[in-house]
């Protein structure tokens, strides 16, 4: 049967395979489980998307494409767009990399459970795995369903199969390996985009597992407090993403010669209740740790409970109190995201002045992988809108309203990569942008511009 562009298989009999290959106009599109309950043994499968080759003969086979299942003709289907009438292709045309979170992990006392979301590498499901050093024992499960990125990756084929479970058996793992960090690799394409599959830097599609039950103690128990810095957010994703976000900024840091030492400071900008800086407290002991927020009840609770760092309330627009050529680092998470273009302008030069001559900054913005996100609630025309101008910054956001003095300061900020190249070059010396480096954020990786 086939609805829209969603192929629904079923097996009839016994013996149905644990995985279909699925096939469009002879070129391997995707591969998907086959489930089995008391109605028996079905599968679903989207189809690459209308307008995209457009594929006529569908076949279904065995993953190694051995055997021939059944094939047909597909009926001719409309384009997919969402509520707002934007279109999945156009979406899809500028955001491939697929987006994950891993925001969940438990521990039995022997085995690490890891869960989160996937989307299928270029909308084939079979394309990804999961790889880590040697001697670690490991059961990989994907894909399984996901109502929740079904809905709300509306532009992604494939996304209801984004889920996966990760068990790790530690007793089983064998001596001297280490079991606390993988990497998402993604296998052939299909006729999607193979370029999809280039996913640029590897460091940002490692997932690092808090190897330390400490490192998860002590979170503000008010929850609007949590989810006013991380939506959504629970006591465990804010461990388990906080101690990714450390370990993405501390590698990143470390390829532009900053590492962990006495002397060495750093400063949290916008650290919210310091899910982040509570990390670098914790694993750069010997550095001086600054977290900075305009948010002072978040920063009241940083200064009762981070003790070991150092905590200060930011003004709306700079300067700070922070002494010039003091930092070696400062790193900025999902802060840019908020801000108006004169605001981000203005702390753009404020870190040129707080960075010592060879200090780096790390900075985060929504460029089109946060943008692709948001088009659930998007329309057409915001879309077509924000890529000729490469920038809006008119959409308030009230996470902050009675927390800060002025209503119109926090936005919901997109801009592409090349905005920020041409704008945010003019502060500071740009040495890179990774795309989706931190969730779906991008990342700019700065230092202070060289007298000529
Ligand atoms: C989305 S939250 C991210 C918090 C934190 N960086 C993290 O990743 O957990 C954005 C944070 O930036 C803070 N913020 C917004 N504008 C700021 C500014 N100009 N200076 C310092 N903090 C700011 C907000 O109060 C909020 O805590």
């Amino acid at each position: 049967m086939i609805t829209a562009d969603m192929l629904c298989g079923r097996f009839s009999g016994v013996g149905a395979p644990p995985q279909v290959g699925i096939r469009c106009d002879g070129r391997h599109w995707a591969s998907v489980p086959v489930t089995t309950d008391d109605t028996g043994a079905h599968f679903t499968c989207q189809l690459p998307p209308a307008a995209w080759p457009q594929s006529t003969k569908v076949e279904i086979r065995s993953v190694s494409g051995e055997d021939l299942y059944g094939s047909f003709t597909a009926p001719t289907r409309k384009p997919i767009t969402n509520l707002h009438g934007l279109g999945a292709i156009d979406v899809l045309k500028h955001h491939p990399l697929p987006f994950s979170a891993v925001p969940y992990m438990s521990f039995d006392g022997a085995r690490l459970v890891v869960t989160g979301e996937h989307l299928p590498p270029a909308g084939d499901p079979g394309a990804l795995t999961v790889v880590f050093g040697p001697g670690v024992a490991y059961e990989f499960k994907y894909p399984l369903p996901s109502m929740a990125f079904g809905n709300h990756f509306w532009y992604w084929p494939n996304a209801h199969l984004s889920a996966f479970q990760l068990i790790i058996d530690l007793p089983a793992c064998a001596p001297g390996s280490d079991p606390f960090r993988f990497r998402f690799e993604y296998s052939n394409g299909n006729p999607l985009d193979p370029t999809a599959l280039q996913v640029g830097d590897v460091l940002g599609r490692q997932v690092f597992i808090p190897p330390r039950l400490d490192a998860g103690i002590g979170l503000p128990r008010d929850n609007t407090q949590l989810t006013r810095v991380q939506t959504w957010s629970s006591d465990q994703s804010v461990t388990v993403t906080g101690y990714n976000a450390f370990r993405a900024i501390e590698a990143l840091l470390a390829r532009h010669g900053v590492t962990h030492g006495p002397e060495v400071t750093i400063l949290d900008w916008g650290c919210g209740h310091g899910r982040v800086t509570r990390h670098f407290l914790q694993n750069w002991p010997q550095a001086r740790i600054h977290g900075t927020d305009i948010d002072g009840e978040n920063i009241a609770w940083c200064q009762r409970n981070l003790t070991a760092g150092s905590f200060a309330t930011a003004p709306l627009v700079p300067p700070t109190e922070y002494p010039a050529a003091s930092l070696d680092g400062v790193f900025g998470i999902s802060v840019m995201t908020h801000l108006t273009a004169e605001v981000q302008a203005a702390w753009l030069d404020e870190f040129a002045r707080l960075l010592k001559p060879e200090g780096i900054a790390l900075i985060t913005f929504g460029g089109k992988g946060a943008a692709a996100w948001s088009t659930v609630f998007r329309g057409r025309d915001w879309w077509e809108r924000w890529l000729e101008t490469e920038f809006d910054d008119h959409q308030l956001d009230a996470a902050l309203d009675g927390k800060i003095a002025d209503k119109t300061y926090y936005r919901h900020t997109a801009q592409t990569a090349e905005y920020t190249q041409g704008f945010w070059s003019k502060h500071l010396e740009i040495l890179e942008i990774i795309p989706d480096y931190i969730g779906n954020l991008d990342v700019a990786v700065m230092r202070k511009r060289r007298q000529s």
